[in-house]
């Protein structure tokens, strides 16, 4: 974890030179905030943060407000100049992003980026880059943007054991499911309303599909349990397959339906440890704290041995709550600058391995459509009871033609619960198979 280049420090009262890539949604907020607060800016950071250059896509587009000698369509050409000491990426996507990031820290230029899907991809190469110049690789907007998250798992619990993080990252997803929730509707109608009311992108393929939470599960995970772990490592399912009816269910079981980044330290059966990391949509219990999050607000809850259970809670998207972030990594990146030195960068020594998804352990709440006759009870029990999975609640209503059965199990592995549905689906009786949802949060 030693840098091969130690920063010895502008001395204070020098000039921080900062160059953003990048002047949309958050971009844009950056700039204005730097502007507006300039003056607290250098008291904090010990020097003036002076922004000397914006990469944009397209210089031609109207910027009011915006000096148009700062803006420049190269950002590689920012990377080697030398009035710049920091550089805020918020541009997104990653193999742009990846390749000037890159140059800019092995140039010992410092980084603040928001961008999850670059930091859950390349996070080891990029922290590579910055250890071998001293340069700091800063991204706590990376992950829920205002919560500080990040900073508190790579600082605060830096002495704890982190057991498990879980919690609610993305906000377009929940604004879905809690407007789901409230007002009985369909999942498409209230896709349709979250786009209406911006929540939603055009394309909203990387928040249903639950690719945006996956990267910053990654993150989370990697910072909470030592270990570099990537997207490709968590397991990962969207809302897009959660109806109108399946949240009526989850509210007969006094639960509702969440999209869940859940990290988990947990233990094989051989007693060896691993990590598990996975996002699909579960129900929790009404009285969980998660289950209060509403609208597109994100939270994120910790369990750590020493500090038991802590909660981060707020606003997890926007330009104004993502600036907050980057720009409080920006004044500890300046600072670094100022008066030396460079914060601690990733701890990646516990190594451990990462749990394939069929050895997670959790429960089901299982939706079948069913014959209405004679023993078709007893049949789906027994098929249950072959497979090793106990039932905790079976509720029976009748679906003409047939019954509906709701069927809550006890705890079982991924693997033997595939199992347990593929049997079912070979029953006669067996009509369909609604949904098979997870069920989580049960303990708390
Ligand atoms: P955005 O509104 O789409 O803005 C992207 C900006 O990048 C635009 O100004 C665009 O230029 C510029 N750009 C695109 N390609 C470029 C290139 N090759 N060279 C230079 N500039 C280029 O995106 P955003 O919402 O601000 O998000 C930025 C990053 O923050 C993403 O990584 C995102 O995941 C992350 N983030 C966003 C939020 C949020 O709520 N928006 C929250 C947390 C994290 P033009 O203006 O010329 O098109
Ligand atoms: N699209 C994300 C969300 C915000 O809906 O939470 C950026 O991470």
């Amino acid at each position: 974890m030693t840098a091969t280049t130690y920063n010895p420090g502008k001395g204070e009262g020098s000039p921080v030179g900062v160059a953003i890539l990048g002047l949309g949604t958050v971009g844009a907020e950056v700039l204005r905030l730097l502007g507006e607060r300039a003056g607290d800016f250098e008291r904090r950071v010990g020097g003036p943060v002076e922004v000397r250059a914006v990469a944009v896509r397209d210089k031609s587009k109207p910027r009011p407000g915006v000096d148009p000698d700062l803006l420049t369509d190269d950002a590689f050409s920012l990377v080697e100049r030398e009035d710049i000491d920091v550089i805020v990426e918020v541009i997104g996507g990653i193999d742009y992003p990846r390749r000037v990031v890159l140059a800019a820290l092995k140039a010992g230029k410092s980084v603040v980026t928001a961008n999850k899907a670059l930091v859950a991809a390349c996070g080891a190469e990029l922290s590579d880059a910055a250890e071998s110049t001293g340069a700091d690789l800063f991204f706590e907007a990376a992950v829920a943007a205002a919560i500080p998250v990040v900073g508190p798992l790579r600082r605060s619990l830096a002495g704890d054991q982190v057991n498990k993080v879980v919690g609610i990252v993305n906000g377009t997803t929940n604004f879905i499911l809690d407007a789901m929730d409230a007002t009985g509707a369909d999942y498409d109608d209230m896709l349709a309303e979250a786009t209406r009311l911006g929540y939603a992108e055009a394309d909203p393929t990387a928040d249903v599909e639950g690719h945006d939470a996956a990267s910053k599960a990654a993150i989370l995970s990697g910072l909470a349990f030592h270990t570099r772990v990537t997207a490709d490592d968590v397991h990962c399912e969207g809302i897009t397959g959660i109806t109108a009816e399946d949240i009526a269910a989850a509210k007969a079981a006094d639960c509702t339906i969440k999209l869940l980044a859940t990290c988990e330290r947990v233990k094989g059966e051989d007693g060896t440890e691993g990590i598990s990391a996975r996002v699909y949509p579960a129900l929790i219990p009404r009285r969980h704290p998660l289950a209060t999050v509403r609208e597109s607000f994100n939270a994120v809850f910790v369990e750590a041995d020493a500090a038991g259970r802590l909660m981060f809670y707020g606003r997890g998207a926007g330009g104004n709550p993502t600036a907050s972030a980057v720009l409080g990594d920006l004044v500890a990146a300046g600072r670094n600058k100022v008066f030396g030195g460079r914060a601690p960068g990733d701890s990646t020594y516990a190594n451990l391995p990462i749990l394939d998804f069929g050895e997670v352990t959790t429960r089901y709440h299982i939706d079948l459509h069913v014959d209405d006759r004679v023993g078709v009870l007893a049949d789906i029990a027994r098929t249950f009871a072959d497979e090793g999975i106990s039932l905790r609640t079976v509720r029976q209503e009748g679906a003409n033609p047939g019954a509906r059965l709701v069927i809550i199990t006890h705890s079982a592995k991924e693997d033997t619960l595939r199992g347990c549905i593929d049997a079912l689906t070979d029953l006669d009786a067996v009509l369909s198979i609604n949904s098979v949802i997870r069920i989580e949060g049960m303990d708390v």
